[in-house]
């Protein structure tokens, strides 16, 4: 039995910040932005909403599309590095806000890698039946953690949300394969005193090494080739690092999901946010050979290789 997506759901506050903004409070351009990361707009929430209100959001949506109530779910694993407060955590906030009665529940840490660790997570409680039905979520409010007096690093990150709620799916569906790595010795690249702090040459070059090994990885562990991938999803850092793993696996342009222009680097939540934009065009399908894959501050990484569908 394998575990999977049973259900999907996203949110993104709604105020836009776009490049031309960011050229009134800081020495940039919209030229150098879009050239440099691909990023035309991001989604910055509100001050009065936080981490956990996001999460919530999502997370409502999610059990909607999967079609099960809070009180089924057996643990909440919330992905962020922006939560409300150290604790009590977002995951139990959210236990009592959802009312999922039975839920265990925790955080995760591992920056923009954190959704790809909480899947993996939940993936050994459900196919050791321990637990039938796990929620992971990737919530980041990193507006509240951004020096906006550094170019460097005030132009990348954004907020929002994307859950999904796991549990077992029908035979030859769900996750076949996974890497989840770290290393800490890049830790002085990426990192958060009062606010994020990072060498963007060192994490791009870290970055594109890594995806497309994880790409090959997965693949190989689950059995297949490149040829048999049907759709990737990379986390939305830079559109140059995400191109670079999609050479990798030598698939066309429409075959990876695109997120970054609109909604910028929302951390352990773009890879979720990305797939229902995705399913929502109609490019993920049924069946479908989808790798995910992202890689953050620690250093971290992760890869999954999954076959869509419940
Ligand atoms: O989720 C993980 C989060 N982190 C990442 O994904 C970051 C990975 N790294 C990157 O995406 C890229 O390294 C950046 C987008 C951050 C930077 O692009 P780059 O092509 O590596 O530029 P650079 O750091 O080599 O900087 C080139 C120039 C520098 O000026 P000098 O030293 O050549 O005069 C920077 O000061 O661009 C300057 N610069 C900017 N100029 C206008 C840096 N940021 C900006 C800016 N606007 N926002």
């Amino acid at each position: 039995m394998n575990a999977g997506i049973i259900g999907i759901g996203r949110y993104l506050p709604k105020k836009i910040v776009t490049n031309k903004d960011l050229e009134k409070i800081m020495d940039t351009s919209d030229e150098w932005i879009k050239t440099r990361t691909g990023i035309e707009e991001r989604r910055i929430a509100e001050d009065h909403i936080d981490t956990s209100q996001m999460a919530f959001e999502a997370a409502v949506k999610a059990l909607e599309d999967a079609n099960i109530s809070a009180e089924e779910i057996d643990l909440i694993l919330v992905a962020t590095v922006t939560p409300d407060q150290p604790f009590p955590t977002v995951s139990c906030m959210l236990q009592e806000k959802l009312g999922a009665k039975k839920a265990a529940a925790m955080d995760i840490s591992a920056a923009c890698s954190g959704f790809m660790y909480g899947m993996i997570t939940a993936k050994q409680f459900i196919e050791s039946n321990s637990y039938k039905y796990v929620l992971v979520i990737g919530a980041e409010k990193l507006s509240k953690i951004t020096n906006w007096e550094d170019r460097n690093t005030a132009v990348l990150f954004s907020d929002g949300s994307g859950a999904v709620v796991m549990g077992p799916v029908s035979e030859g569906r769900g996750i076949l394969s996974f890497e989840l790595g770290s290393d800490g010795s890049g830790g002085k690249y990426l990192y958060q005193d009062e606010y994020v702090k990072m060498n963007g040459r060192e994490v791009f070059k870290f970055a594109v090494r890594q995806m497309g090994e994880s790409c090959i990885n997965v693949l190989e562990k689950a059995g297949l080739t490149k040829t048999d991938v049907d759709f990737l999803v990379p986390h939305q850092a830079n559109i140059r690092i995400m191109e670079s793993a999609r050479q990798r696996l030598e698939l066309p342009e429409e075959k990876m999901a695109k997120t970054i222009h609109k909604y910028g680097n929302n951390s352990s939540a773009s890879i979720p946010i990305a797939i229902v934009e995705e399913l929502e065009t109609g490019k993920i399908k049924d069946d479908d050979l989808i790798v995910m894959v992202g890689f953050g501050g620690g250093l971290t990484w992760g890869a999954i290789a999954i076959r869509w569908g419940r």
